[in-house]
């Protein structure tokens, strides 16, 4: 069915009717725009345009139609609104034709978009806040398990394996509260702007942003349904929370191979290779760094689709929803896929302690027990450069020089030198807030 017509003489070709839908995807919607829908006639009821039986006939349909209608279903009419006015003529009769009345689906489908987005953001809330605790969690199991720290994939100074859990806590903390601070602007009504210009009935607007839930309703009626910013807001957000899963499961993959050893992932969360018969694969972390690419592709598509747009609505902006719905997909199976798979890797901190031993990790530290003896750190950064040269010939670690050799290099160094570079020490004597730490396990 279509919703126009009046003003035709031929039909529409049928590639263009196919083109020109959105039920196949914006179905989806359904149930907001049977809300949207029912508040709205509350709203023409109280500005008078319905009678009170007639809201009534209305408003007992289309929690009907809500009980009764089978979603998955895709329907021949050009969109969403257009089905939900059908089931509810079909089913009243002509009273269910005033429905539309001081409405556009320009200003209708804004506010079902952002009823929707307002649910996925509180299932996505939730997600993270799983996610979050679990890795609190293993950080907690392995708040003393000594690990190399890198910079420039180099192993740099030590660090726990807690440390390093919960730098991913703070990014995804970030996260919650992008999200958190995107529901402002997401849960304002847009209904009562029309098509672009408002309407001329007297609809009480707040009254009708009550009943959905909103907080409050758009002040512009041209930026209203031509705005998809909350949109582009959310992918931003996808984006960004993608990135920070896929620079994880980068370390997964690093971490899952021979050559680090960290990690053994679960076999619920690999797959193996239809050819080597050896292969254990991190395909888990690998689908979610390859989906980060496709949801910032969503997010590529709909600030390209806005970019040019005159105001008010355009079509073009049909487009938002399946860049939309795509990236609420691919986070939410990814946000789950990647709980899964860290709540069950092992942790192999034998193998990653041992790594801290290698690599001159503690040379800081070195330079820091020479600073305490008086020695400038520009000076003790010298001497300990020298000193690690000297070692690396010898194949051996700071460590395991004789303090005789060392003192060659100067004489303020002493026995008690090999306390200052334990590695446990290096972390154990980290001062500032924000450093790693090692706890007390007595
Ligand atoms: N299916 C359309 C969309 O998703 C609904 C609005 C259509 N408005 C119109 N005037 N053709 O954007």
């Amino acid at each position: 069915m279509k919703l126009w017509g009046g003003r035709f003489k031929g039909d529409t070709d049928k590639l263009m009717e196919d083109f020109n839908s959105s039920i196949s995807f914006d179905m989806r919607l359904f149930k907001y725009d049977v809300e949207g829908s029912i508040a709205h006639a509350k709203g023409l009821n109280k500005a008078g345009v319905l009678k009170d039986d007639e809201t009534k006939l209305i408003v007992d349909g289309l929690n009907e139609i809500l009980k009764e209608t089978e979603t998955e279903f895709i329907p021949d009419d050009e969109d969403v609104h257009t089905y939900v006015e059908r089931l509810l003529t079909e089913k009243i009769g002509d009273v269910g034709k005033k429905l539309h009345t001081g409405r556009s689906r320009n200003d209708q489908v804004a506010t079902d978009v952002r009823l929707y987005l307002r649910d996925v953001i509180n299932e996505i809330e939730s997600g993270i806040e799983i996610l979050i605790d679990t890795l609190k969690r293993k950080a907690d199991e392995y708040k003393n398990a000594i690990m190399p720290g890198y910079t420039h994939l180099q192993r740099a100074q030590p660090v726990t394996f807690g440390h390093h859990m919960m730098a991913y806590v703070e990014m995804f903390k970030r996260d919650l509260s992008r999200l958190n601070d995107m529901v402002k602007r997401v849960n304002i009504m847009p209904l009562g702007s029309g098509a672009l210009a408002g309407t001329s009935y007297n609809i009480d607007r707040m009254y009708v942003a009550k009943l959905l839930g909103f907080d409050d309703i758009t002040k512009n009626s041209l930026d209203a349904v031509s705005d998809r910013d909350f949109v582009i807001e959310f992918l931003s957000f996808s984006s960004i929370l993608m990135m920070h899963l896929s620079r994880f499961c980068e370390e997964i993959v690093l971490w899952s191979s021979k050559e680090f050893d960290f990690i053994e992932l679960d076999d619920r969360y690999s797959t193996g290779s239809s050819m080597m018969p050896q292969k254990k694969n991190p395909d888990a972390a690998e689908l979610i760094r390859g989906k980060t690419g496709r949801v910032y592709g969503d997010l590529m598509t709909l600030l390209t689709v806005m970019k040019g747009l005159p105001l008010a609505y355009n079509k073009d902006m049909q487009e938002d929803k399946e860049a939309l719905f795509d990236a609420i997909d691919t986070l939410k199976m990814s946000i789950a896929v990647f709980n899964g798979m860290v709540k069950t890797m092992k942790v192999k901190s034998d193998n990653m302690a041992n790594a801290a031993k290698y690599g001159y990790m503690n040379a800081t530290d070195f330079a820091d027990y020479l600073v305490s003896k008086g020695i400038p750190f520009r000076k003790a950064h010298e001497i300990t450069g020298k000193v690690v040269l000297y070692a690396i010939d010898k194949n051996c670690a700071i460590e395991e020089l004789s303090i005789k050799d060392l003192k060659s290099f100067c004489d303020v160094i002493d026995v008690d030198v090999y306390k200052a570079i334990d590695l446990r020490n290096s972390i154990k004597n980290k001062k500032t807030i924000g450093s790693p730490k090692l706890f007390d396990e007595e």
